[in-house]
């Protein structure tokens, strides 16, 4: 009996419907660039690294069939826990989760087809070490595929941002936290070379951006999406006194700067790559 014949999902049930609120907005137009290059084979096993609330591990193990196995890899508990349920719904026996930091893959060596990652490298406390172990755990010839955003991200957004520094004295004050902020991010060439030193031979490189609209700053500074994922680091680099002062000007400015322009318009580069061992 062919299981899709026999399998419902039934669309009006509350399971199907938190799995059908799949992918967060966020990682889509990488996703897209992933699922859109990644190669395709008949693989035995896969592995996604920083898989968080289970993408693109679920939708890449089911694109690459059931005869493969898949794992995803992530230190995240309630983002693991949350692959979990989507798992179990969908009803799918070939993955597995590990609640692990991927610098430890406790796999044995050259077991792995095809390793994915969608936005991890730039989350990675030590992304060399993940390297390093994950083309310790590919067969040769293998590929690795990756996306992450770019140093460059928000730059209309971190333009504001140093003029309002400036503007308020406090440039020289908060340089090296500054700096240190806005260079966490890879550019290409900085991509590459840690590729390269994890071992990897880069087969492909596709470069692009999108961009998000915002009415203005107020809008983009109390939108959930950054309040999750990017105020963190803003609200710590200062004092608690040049927190508020620094905010107070910075809000007005992006405001101003959306006024003139018709709206917030901010640039988001991305990369893919693609490596082999
Ligand atoms: C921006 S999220 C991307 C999640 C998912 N791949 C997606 O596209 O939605 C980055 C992920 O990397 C995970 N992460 C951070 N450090 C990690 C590590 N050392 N090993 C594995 N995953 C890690 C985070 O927990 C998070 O789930």
């Amino acid at each position: 009996m062919k299981t899709y014949l026999a399998k419902i999902l039934d669309w009006q049930s509350e399971e199907v419907v938190n799995q059908y609120d799949e992918l967060p907005l966020w990682s889509s137009p990488f996703g897209t660039l992933l699922l859109d290059n990644f190669p395709i084979g008949a693989y035995e096993q896969y592995l996604d690294i920083g898989c968080g609330t289970g993408f693109p591990l679920i939708d890449i193990s089911q694109r690459l069939g059931s005869q493969c196995k898949a794992y995803g890899i992530d230190p995240w508990h309630a983002a693991i826990k949350r692959a979990r349920t989507k798992i179990e719904t969908i009803g799918l026996r070939n993955i597995e989760l590990i609640e692990e930091d991927a610098s430890i893959l406790p796999f044995q060596d050259e077991r792995f087809d095809l390793v994915t990652s969608n936005l991890g490298i730039n989350n990675f406390d030590n992304p060399l070490a993940v390297l390093t172990a994950c083309h310790r755990v590919m067969k040769t010839g293998a590929s690795f595929c990756a996306t992450t955003n770019l140093n460059g991200t928000f730059q209309e957004f971190y333009d504001v941002f140093e003029k309002t520094l400036t503007e308020l004295g406090l440039a020289n004050k908060y340089e090296a936290e500054y700096s240190a902020h806005v260079n966490h991010r890879g550019t290409i060439r900085s991509m590459r070379k840690l590729l390269e030193t994890g071992g990897f031979n880069i087969v492909k490189q596709i470069e692009s951006s999108y961009q998000m609209r915002f009415l203005n700053g107020s809008a983009f500074l109390n939108y959930s999406v950054v309040i999750v994922g990017f105020i963190y680091p803003w609200r710590t680099m200062f004092d608690e006194e040049d927190k508020h002062i620094f905010f107070e000007r910075f809000e007005n400015n992006l405001n101003e700067y959306s006024k003139i322009n018709g709206e917030l318009k901010l640039t988001i580069p991305m990369a893919y790559f693609e490596c082999r061992k």
